[in-house]
């Protein structure tokens, strides 16, 4: 039976450019997306960004623009990001959209009538500078149990004790510095702990199939939580002035950020019906219609109870979703690559050293699996996986066959006696199976099926071996016969690899001068006596420095050379100049140099520096250290975040203009362009004595 589906992925915030994490949850749902369709399915593929909250509209405030402009200028950079890694959205939309303010208007009504929404007054605090509530985010002051100041209103970084804001003793606003006053104002609170709500949930939960099994667990460990750990309502208002969908007849009160954003999915879905004639409700409201969304495993409390609970209470045409499709992370060397802790792998800056986006698309679904483990960018993994894979088991078998074709045959195949060898029968009657694993988004096991079928077509042109075949012109319908049989070997594996290779099975398409491969293709084989185009280079191999420069930082600057906290003055640029000259040192004048191990756990610039950036170390037992850096030129300080790198630690503390340098980093630069800032082999932990 032909499946009806509605895909989405998770919608990112609109206050930055998308990380590696996004495009590997869109590189997931896109694999997926394009598997269902060679199955023939109908799939409607949908993403927005998530433009509301206060975060974006402070952030909007700050860079002197407004909120909608912001949001606007986020969106514009998308297109390269998806095109690249040929992501293929059916439509991208925002929730800051006239779709988004209808619909979580018309649910939240619904819901109201539905008895599922009450006021309650709530008491926070108040920024009476800038005239608004401020989340606890947006609270420091000193820590109620052990006094640290600059703690954050949740919990102390310090102690890592956990308290309200209220708590905090002296606190202040991180946006004006102001001191904050307790104010109470009215909210909207969706009835989550409503009994129809927690019955409901309770089925919705079991259903067999729905959730992962991890997920489902996780899910109702909150429906059932005990104590003070029980499910409570959900505040859905915020007061103005907020970046939001106006309540409807609550003058100042604003929709929180949560409630319009996955509502989201369906205005952009809502939005793409409009231009391809498809009727929104009927689709929606339609028993046969699965929704599905794939997300990552930090938001599955919203899409596991308030989302489907929100959708059930609304009624039709709203209907809870079919599935919700968890992943886990995507790490580097063991830390989870996100906005929160630097990107790690500059998705556009893979693209624009020229890496091959097949190359990511197929390692990342290699490490994909149905589950919710997070995955690892290895880089040796990477190029070890693509070049033993992708080029020398698949692209191979092509070079391995096509020349001959070409050289010696004109270009046509002959499949007469297509099962003359057990190759093509193996290769077809795999089909189900791999599709199974497509299905169950089991990714790493469905490319590990094709390589072993790869595996076998190299073993039977190595039995057949075209080249000796090629030397006697007796050998002639033998030579013919491999080769055809290897293409074809060929056109199956590429059918298997198209929802993960799109661009190269378009390639492939050409050459064999086929119909856009599907799975029922699989049988079709090539026609006899086909012509094939002359055989083109398929993919180029991974080279190490590519990904030397994939994880080295941007060198487009001028020389300038590292102006540490300590500028060098002539007189000692005189004596550096004659120790030169001497050209040794004694161990002992090199051992008063301590040098340890640093990892960079913030970078930012400073406001006023030219060539400066401000770096906060840790350096293990010697705790944590501030050190402004003369690398601006040459470092996107988002990059440098979870680095290791080299620093002098016992420099006498320095008072400059911007605040106290603890230290100086290690940076090589010379008569051409670049700074490069010192980092040590794997396994270095901060605090290490270099020596
Ligand atoms: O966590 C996030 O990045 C959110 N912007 C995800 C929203 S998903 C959906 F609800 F819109
Ligand atoms: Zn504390």
């Amino acid at each position: 039976m032909t499946r009806r589906i509605f895909v989405t992925t998770a919608l990112p915030y609109a206050n930055g450019a998308f990380h590696i994490g996004h495009i590997m949850e869109y590189i997931q749902a896109d694999i997926w997306v394009r598997f269902q369709r060679m199955q023939g399915h109908e799939v409607h593929f949908v993403g927005a960004d998530d433009a509301h909250g206060a975060p974006i509209m402070i952030a909007a405030e700050k860079a002197g623009k407004t909120p909608q402009q912001f949001v606007g200028e986020i969106a514009a950079g998308r297109k390269k990001y998806l095109d690249g890694f040929h992501i293929k959205f059916d439509n991208w939309h925002s929730t800051d959209s006239p779709e988004n303010t209808e619909l979580s208007q018309d649910i939240y009504k619904r819901l109201k009538a539905a008895g599922l929404v009450y006021t309650k007054p709530v008491e926070q605090y108040y920024d009476p500078l800038k005239g608004m509530f401020l989340a606890d985010r947006y609270i420091k002051g000193e820590c109620p149990k052990c006094g640290a100041k600059d703690q954050y209103g949740d919990a102390c970084e310090v102690c890592s004790s956990v308290y309200a804001p209220t708590e905090l003793k002296n606190p202040y606003s991180t946006l004006s510095g102001a001191t904050p006053e307790l104010r109470t104002s009215d909210h909207y609170f969706f009835k989550l702990s409503d009994p129809k709500c927690v019955a409901f949930l309770k089925e919705w939960l079991d259903a067999p199939g729905r959730l992962q099994p991890q997920v489902a667990n996780k899910a109702r460990e909150w429906l059932e939580g005990k104590g003070d750990q029980a499910l409570g309502d959900w505040d859905i208002s915020r007061d103005a002035p907020y970046f939001g969908i106006p309540i409807p007849d609550a003058p100042g009160k604003y929709f929180y950020v949560w409630l319009d954003a996955p509502i989201g999915y369906l205005a952009s879905f809502k939005n793409y019906c409009a231009t391809a004639g498809i009727d929104f409700e009927k689709f929606l409201a339609d028993q046969n219609t699965e929704q599905i969304h794939f997300i990552g495993k930090d938001i599955i409390y919203f899409h596991t109870l308030f989302w489907p609970a929100m959708l059930k209470f609304a009624g039709a045409p709203y209907k809870a979703p079919n599935h919700v499709y968890v992943h886990g992370f995507i790490q580097l060397g063991g830390e989870k690559m996100s906005k929160s802790r630097g990107t790690g792998i500059d998705p556009l800056r893979y693209l624009a050293i020229g890496m091959n986006p097949e190359w990511l698309r197929y390692y990342i679904a290699a490490k994909l699996t149905g589950g919710v483990e997070d995955i690892e960018f290895n880089p040796d993994d990477f190029l070890a996986r693509v070049n033993s894979d992708l080029i020398g088991k698949y692209v191979n078998i092509a070079s391995r066959c096509a020349g001959f074709l070409i050289k010696r045959f004109q270009g046509q195949v002959r499949l007469t006696d297509r099962y003359s060898d057990p190759v093509l029968r193996d290769l077809e009657a795999a089909s189900t199976e791999i599709a199974e694993f497509y299905d169950s988004r089991e990714f790493g096991k469905a490319l590990r099926r094709i390589m072993d079928l790869a595996d076998e077509v190299n073993g039977y042109i190595d039995r057949e071996k075209p080249w000796e075949l090629a030397k006697k012109a007796e050998n002639s319908d033998a030579l013919l016969r491999a080769c055809s049989i290897g293409l074809e070997a060929f056109r199956i594996l590429t059918l298997y690899l198209k929802p993960v290779l799109p661009q190269i099975a378009i390639t492939v398409e050409k050459l064999l001068n086929i119909e856009p491969l599907t799975w029922s293709h699989v049988r079709d084989g090539l026609s006899p006596d086909r012509l094939i185009s002359p055989y083109a280079h398929l993919m180029t191999r991974v080279e190490e420095k590519q990904l030397d420069a994939l994880f080295d930082m941007p060198s487009e600057s001028k020389p300038v050379p590292p102006s540490t906290p300590h500028p060098a003055s002539p007189a000692k640029e005189e004596k550096a100049a004659s120790a030169a000259a001497s050209n040794t040192i004694a161990i002992d004048d090199f051992a008063k140099v301590d040098l340890r191990i640093a990892k960079i756990t913030n970078a930012e610039h400073v406001e006023g520096a030219d060539k400066l950036l401000k770096l906060s170390l840790d350096v293990g037992a010697l705790g944590a250290r501030q050190v402004f850096a003369g690398i601006k030129s040459a470092y996107d300080p988002a990059t440098l975040i979870g680095k290791l790198t080299v620093v002098v630690a016992n420099l006498a503390p320095r008072k400059m203009k911007f605040g106290l340098s603890e230290g100086m980093v290690l940076a090589a630069s010379g008569e051409t362009p670049g700074i490069f800032l010192l980092s040590p082999d794997s396994g270095a932990q901060p605090g290490m004595k270099v020596k």
